[in-house]
């Protein structure tokens, strides 16, 4: 029988809400976190557990069909992969953010800066709309500490509760986007597997009614 292919963030902040909207749609997994994939027990899925970055590739090569996973994510590396359905957790923004004690006026201002992100396609297209053109320094983690050490003028990365932001002296100057965790489709869905996502996808608008 034809199974729907699920990724699912292995590990970090979307891992244990995406386990949850699946469990409240009445579908069991073996929860095996140090496994890379699970089956459901009582619908035709199975888990695939994934590094965020990674997904957007995996769905283009069909190598699942489907994966919970940030907007942002898409954004920055997927911005050809469609959404089925927003699911409304993991809400958070991509900002570029300064040094508290620098004089901010406008995005004018990062002309010839050095930004430190994990978000380089995200940032670049930001900037160019507006003219602005800056040095891109791609780090993969703790981009709020590029300044402080001298690595970078600005940072763009998520921001949640704000905290990361003023634990390192850091404020928010330009919300660039909005993101929450989405339900996004490989562009290579086999007929049998939209199928299921039908059936996926009316258990999780009933979940989110439940919810609101
Ligand atoms: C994420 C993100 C921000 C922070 C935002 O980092 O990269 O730094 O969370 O959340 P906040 O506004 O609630 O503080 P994470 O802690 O996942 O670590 P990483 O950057 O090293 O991946
Ligand atoms: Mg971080």
């Amino acid at each position: 029988m034809t199974k729907i292919r699920i990724a699912v963030q292995k590990s970090g902040r979307l891992n244990e809400d995406s386990l949850r909207i699946l469990k409240d749609c009445g579908i069991s997994i073996d929860n095996g976190k140090d496994q890379l994939k699970a089956t459901a027990r009582n619908f035709p899925l199975e888990v695939f557990y994934l590094r965020n970055g990674d997904i957007p590739q995996y769905l283009r090569d069909g190598v699942v069909d489907i994966a919970i996973i940030g907007e942002n994510v898409l954004v920055e590396k997927g911005s050809d992969i469609s959404i089925a359905q927003k699911l409304g957790f993991s809400r958070c923004r991509v900002s570029l953010a300064v040094p508290k004690s620098v004089k901010y006026n406008s995005i004018q201002d990062l002309q010839g800066k050095r930004i430190a992100t994990s978000y380089p396609n995200t940032v670049k297209k930001y900037l160019e709309e507006q003219g602005v053109s800056s040095e891109m320094h791609i780090i993969n983690g703790s981009v709020e500490i590029a300044p402080n050490i001298g690595l970078a003028d600005a940072i763009c990365d998520i921001v949640s509760s704000g905290s990361t932001l003023f634990k390192n002296n850091l404020k928010e100057v330009e919300v660039i986007l909005k993101s929450e965790a989405v339900l996004a489709v490989s562009p290579n869905i086999s007929e049998e597997c939209r199928e299921i996502l039908e059936k996926l996808l009316f258990r999780i608008k009933s979940v989110l009614q439940g919810r609101q």
